[in-house]
């Protein structure tokens, strides 16, 4: 096969040169469409590909059908890349040899108005990655009270203490009259409120991070992947989210101490200016690259 590549995928030089040459297992934990996992099958490896989103999994086949790779090197399961008990269970694979998670969102998300992750489109208010599972913020909102809007704003948010008061005020008095169902019911009543789109943008990136436990998933991954790599092999993370960063930072640093890791990126590794000016999703990506000893 020539070159695979329709979309470049973030950090892809980095992601490729982290892979070494004889690491035949490679679990992409965050499928999406199958950019990354593309080509590591054209290097002649086998996958285990992961995403907690059906529609991203149906996307992502569609891909990899598109280039006529062999069945038998890709194994595609839907679960959280830090379920290693349903992987293990679906895929037989018991430990890999380098593992990519390329955490969060993404832009075919925010597209979609009917997933209801963005402040632009008009949806429902969902912004679940798993629609099988849990309940859309829609319904959280419903049921929050002012104290779980405020807990909600000071873990995910970067507001003052006075401005979080005053947002979760304004939101539990307008639902009373006025319940929120769709993105742009939030919307009317932020603006009516004067809450600019870039603060909105932030509300709606922290009931997303809480209605898909994003941090709690990342870090039940941190505590257990080790189990799931064989020694001297790598594991490599792009974080988008100062959250997940520091969450990572900390978790690596102490495996490291432990002499459990190698730390091999002493600085983050952050995409070019020239990736930057081709996607602008890339803008806020840290990888970390860890081999395990
Ligand atoms: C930034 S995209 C990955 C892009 C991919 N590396 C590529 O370039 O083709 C992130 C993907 O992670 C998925 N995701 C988010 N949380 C997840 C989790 N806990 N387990 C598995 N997948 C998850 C999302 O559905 C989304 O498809």
């Amino acid at each position: 096969m020539s070159n695979p590549i329709i979309h470049t995928p973030v950090l892809f030089q980095e992601v490729m040169q982290s892979c070494p040459d004889d690491a035949h297992y490679v679990m992409d934990g965050t499928l999406w469409h199958g950019w990354h996992t593309l080509w590591f099958l054209a290097q002649w490896r086998t996958v285990l590909g992961v995403d907690r989103d059906q529609a991203m999994i149906a996307k992502a086949r569609q891909t990899i059908d598109q280039q006529y790779f062999d069945e038998n090197r890709i194994q595609i399961v839907h679960g959280s890349y830090a379920d290693f008990e349903h992987i293990k269970q679906q895929t037989g694979v018991q430990q890999v040899d380098y593992i990519l998670i390329d955490i969060g969102v993404n832009m075919e998300h925010f597209k979609d108005a009917s997933r209801g992750f963005s402040i632009k489109h008009d949806g429902p208010l969902d912004m679940r990655y798993d629609t099988s599972q849990w309940q859309p913020v829609a319904l959280w909102l419903a049921q929050a009270t002012y104290q779980d809007l405020v807990d909600n704003l000071v873990e995910y948010a970067d507001f003052s203490e006075k401005y979080i008061d005053w947002i979760a005020k304004e939101l539990v008095q307008h639902k009373k009259s006025h319940p929120f169902h769709t993105t742009h019911d939030v919307r009317d009543c932020a603006k009516n409120l004067g809450i600019n789109d870039k603060k909105l943008a932030v509300i709606f990136q922290s009931w997303r991070i809480q209605i898909n436990n994003e941090l709690d998933e990342f870090d039940r991954f941190l505590e257990t992947f080790v189990d799931y790599l064989r020694p001297w092999w790598r594991c490599c993370i792009i974080t988008y989210h100062s959250g997940e960063d520091r969450r990572a930072k900390i978790a690596l640093k102490s495996l490291a101490k432990q002499n459990i890791w190698i730390i091999l990126t002493k600085h983050v590794i952050k995409p070019s200016w020239q990736e930057i000016q081709v996607n602008k999703a890339a803008r806020s990506a840290k990888m970390r690259l860890f081999e395990k000893i």
